[in-house]
C-alpha cells in the first residue's frame, strides 16, 4: 500500500477508513495507560493512538521525537478534539508501525515556539527548517516565484539566463572573485546583477527578458541584506520609463492579490528623488504616515541662536518633525535617548519644543517672540505637540531626522503592518559628488540614460543631470530599482568622463559593451527586485535570514558548513596562489 494522505488531509468524513502515513515524530504523549504521538510530514500533523490493548503499544513507548514512522492504521473520531488542527477531530488507531529511521536528541526545539538561539538554528539549519513556520515562508516564496514566473511569461518575457563566472559589473558594492586556473593570477568575479549582460540580450534583438537572478554582492551586512540573494530581474527595448512603470505594477498587484489576498491600487504615486529627501530626508520614505521633515531655514536666517545662526551661515540645513500628541509620550530622558541615538548619525544635539498654549524647552529662551510665531505657524504646532529639530549638513539632518521619524512612528504606532504604501521615487541625479573622494559617481549605475534636456549639463553641471532612475519603495524599503539605459555610445564615454574614467580605463573595464553598442542598439531599460524582500513583506518577517533557506550570519559566514574555510596549499598552488599567512 502507498501512502494515502497527507497529515493535513483527514477529517470526519474519513472515519472508519484504512489509512497509509509517514513523517517524522514531532511529540509523544506516554500517558501509561495511551500514547499519543504526533506525526508531522511537509503538510500538518496528524495524531496517532496507542491504546492499552494495542500490542504496539510498547514499540511506540520506545519511540523519540524526530524518528521517522510509516504507520497504518484506521480513521476513528477523537475524544478529545483539538480546534487549532485540521485534523483535529480524528486520530489513528495505528495497526502497523515501521521505524524508517532513528534520531538523535535535538539540539533544538522543533515547533514553531523555539527557545534556539539564532547561531544553533542556522547551525542545525535542517531541523530549524522542519519547523512549520519556516516550512510556511519557503513555501511562500516558491509561490511568489510561482507567480512572479506566470506573469512575466504570460507578458511575453522569456527567461534567460546569464553567466556566474564573469568579468566584475559595478553596482557598487566589492566583488566575490574567483581565481582561475587555466589563466594564472586572473580572476572571474562573481556577479553583482546580470546588468551588462542584460543589455547585451537587448543588442542580441530579445525584446523582453527575465531572470531570477543570484547575484553577489561582498558588502556590509544588514538585517535587509544578504551577501548571496535573488533578484527579479527584468529588461526590455523598445519601451519607455512608463512601461517599466506600469509593468512592475501590474506585477505587484498580481502578488499581492495571489500571496496575501490584497487589492491594491494603481498607479502607484510617484516621489521626485528630490522631493523625497525634502519631505522625508531619505530616498525610500515610509510613507503610511505623516510627521513629514519642514525646513525651517527661512525662520532662522537672522536668528540670535548660535547653534541655528552657525549651521546657517554655512549653507546647513534647519529641519524638524513635528510629532503629534508628543509632549506627554516623551519625556526629558526619553529625549535625551533619542538625542544619543542620533549621534551615530554625526547629529551634535536635538532641540526640542513643547506646546501647551506656549512653548517650552532648554532652546525657547534663545528664540525671539516672533521667531517662536513663526515656528508656530511653520510646524502647524497644536497643544500638547512635540517639535523635534535637528540643525547640521544637509546628509546629517536628513539621516537623524529619518532615523526620529521612524522610530517614534514606531513606538507611538502611527502605522499598521498591512499597509502596502507602494511609492516610486524617480527622476534620480545621475551624478553624486563624494567630498572625500573629490570625484562623481554615478547614484544607480553608469549605464542610467539621463534627461534629454540635461544633456547640455553633463560637462557643466553634473549636480543638475537628472536621469531616468526609479525605486520601488515601500514600507520604507527599497523593493526595486531600475532605470532607462544609455544607447548611445557617445553618451556612455560622456558620462564615464564625468566619472573620471579615461579611454583606457574604460577600455579595460568595458570595452567589450563599449564595442557592442556600436553595432546597433535598440532604447532599453528594465529593473531589479529583491525577491528576499517581497519575501520578506509578504511573509511578514524583518530578518531576511528567515526567507533563505541556508543564509550566512552577519558577518557572511555559513553556521552551516562553516564556509568560508581554509584550502590546501596544493590547491591553491594549481590555482597560481600562496598564503601570506595562515591568518591572512
Ligand atoms: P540594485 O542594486 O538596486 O539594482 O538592486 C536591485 C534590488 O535588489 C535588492 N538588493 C538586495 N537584496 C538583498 N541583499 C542585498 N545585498 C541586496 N542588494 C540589493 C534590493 C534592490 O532594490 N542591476 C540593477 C537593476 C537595474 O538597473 O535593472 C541592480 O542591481 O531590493
Ligand atoms: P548648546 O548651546 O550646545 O547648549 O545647545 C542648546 C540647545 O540646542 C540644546 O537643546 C541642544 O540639544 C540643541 N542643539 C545643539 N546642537 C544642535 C544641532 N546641531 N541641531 C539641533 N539642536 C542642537
Amino acid at each position: 500500500m502507498t501512502y494515502t494522505h497527507h497529515n493535513n488531509e483527514l477529517t470526519m468524513a474519513d472515519i472508519g477508513t484504512t489509512v497509509k502515513l509517514k513523517g517524522f515524530v514531532s511529540k509523544k504523549r506516554d500517558l501509561g495507560n495511551l500514547v499519543f504521538i504526533d506525526l508531522r510530514d511537509q503538510e500538518g500533523i496528524t495524531q496517532l493512538a496507542f491504546d492499552a490493548d494495542n500490542p504496539l503499544k510498547a514499540t511506540a513507548e520506545a519511540i523519540k521525537n524526530e524518528f521517522v514512522l510509516s504507520v497504518q492504521g484506521t480513521v476513528r473520531e477523537r475524544s478529545s478534539k483539538n480546534p487549532n488542527l485540521r485534523t483535529g477531530d480524528i486520530e489513528i488507531d495505528v495497526a502497523t508501525i515501521e521505524v524508517l529511521s532513528t534520531a538523535k536528541q535535538p539540539p533544538m526545539i522543533i515547533a514553531d515556539e523555539t527557545d534556539a538561539l539564532e547561531d544553533t538554528r542556522l547551525k542545525y539549519r535542517y531541523l530549524d527548517l522542519r519547523r512549520p513556520r519556516m516550512h510556511k515562508i519557503l513555501k511562500t516564496r516558491h509561490h511568489i516565484t510561482r507567480v512572479v514566473r506566470e506573469f512575466l511569461n504570460g507578458e511575453g518575457f522569456y527567461d534567460l539566463e546569464t553567466p556566474m563566472l564573469t568579468k566584475s559589473t559595478p553596482e557598487g558594492a566589492r566583488d566575490y572573485i574567483v581565481p582561475s586556473r587555466n589563466h594564472k593570477g586572473s580572476f572571474y568575479a562573481l556577479p553583482q546583477s546580470p546588468q551588462l549582460f542584460k543589455q547585451l540580450f537587448m543588442i542580441s534583438g530579445f525584446e523582453k527578458y527575465y531572470q531570477i537572478a543570484r547575484c553577489f554582492r561582498d558588502e556590509d551586512l544588514r538585517a535587509d541584506r544578504q551577501p548571496e540573494f535573488t533578484q527579479i530581474d527584468v529588461e526590455m527595448s523598445f519601451i519607455d520609463q512608463e512601461a517599466v512603470l506600469a509593468m512592475s505594477e501590474r506585477m505587484m498587484q498580481r502578488l499581492l492579490k495571489e500571496i496575501r489576498g490584497i487589492d491594491i491600487k494603481t498607479p502607484f504615486p510617484r516621489l521626485t528623488y528630490k522631493e523625497a529627501l525634502e519631505r522625508f530626508g531619505t530616498d525610500k520614505p515610509d510613507t503610511r504616515f505623516g510627521m513629514e521633515h519642514i525646513t525651517l531655514n527661512a525662520i532662522f536666517k537672522a536668528t540670535a541662536f548660535k547653534v541655528f545662526k552657525a549651521v546657517s551661515d554655512t549653507g546647513g540645513l534647519i529641519k524638524a518633525i513635528n510629532v503629534k500628541n508628543g509632549e506627554k509620550a516623551y519625556s526629558r530622558k526619553k529625549i535625551d535617548g533619542l538625542t544619543k541615538a542620533i549621534a551615530k548619525y554625526g547629529a551634535k544635539g536635538l532641540a526640542f519644543f513643547k506646546y501647551d498654549g506656549s512653548f517650552s524647552g532648554p532652546a525657547v529662551k534663545f528664540l525671539s517672540d516672533t521667531e517662536l510665531e513663526n515656528l508656530k505657524t511653520k510646524t502647524g504646532m497644536e497643544q500638547g505637540d512635540l517639535l523635534l529639530v535637528v540643525a547640521d549638513k544637509p546628509s546629517v539632518v536628513n539621516a537623524a531626522l529619518n532615523y526620529l521619524r521612524n522610530t517614534i512612528a514606531k513606538e507611538m504606532e502611527l502605522y499598521d503592518e498591512d499597509t502596502f504604501d507602494f511609492t516610486w521615487v524617480v527622476d534620480w541625479p545621475m551624478f553624486e559628488y563624494n567630498e572625500e573622494d573629490r570625484r562623481y559617481y554615478a547614484l544607480h549605475h553608469p549605464f542610467t540614460r539621463i534627461h534629454d534636456s540635461d544633456k547640455t549639463k553633463i560637462e557643466t553641471a553634473p549636480d543638475q543631470v537628472l536621469a531616468y532612475g526609479y525605486d520601488l519603495v515601500v514600507q520604507g524599503q527599497e523593493l526595486g530599482g531600475g532605470s532607462l539605459r544609455i544607447h548611445d555610445q557617445d553618451m556612455q564615454k560622456a558620462i564615464f568622463n564625468v566619472l573620471g574614467m579615461d579611454e583606457a580605463a574604460q577600455n579595460a573595464q568595458f570595452g567589450f559593451f563599449l564595442e557592442a553598442l556600436q553595432y546597433g542598439t535598440p532604447p532599453h531599460g528594465g529593473i531589479a527586485f529583491g525577491l528576499d524582500r517581497i519575501v520578506m513583506l509578504l511573509a511578514k518577517t524583518s530578518n531576511m535570514r528567515d526567507v533563505i533557506a541556508f543564509p550566512k550570519t552577519a558577518s557572511a559566514h555559513c553556521l552551516l558548513t562553516d564556509a568560508p574555510s581554509h584550502v590546501s596549499n596544493a590547491q591553491l598552488s594549481e590555482l597560481g596562489l600562496q598564503k601570506k599567512s595562515r591568518d591572512e
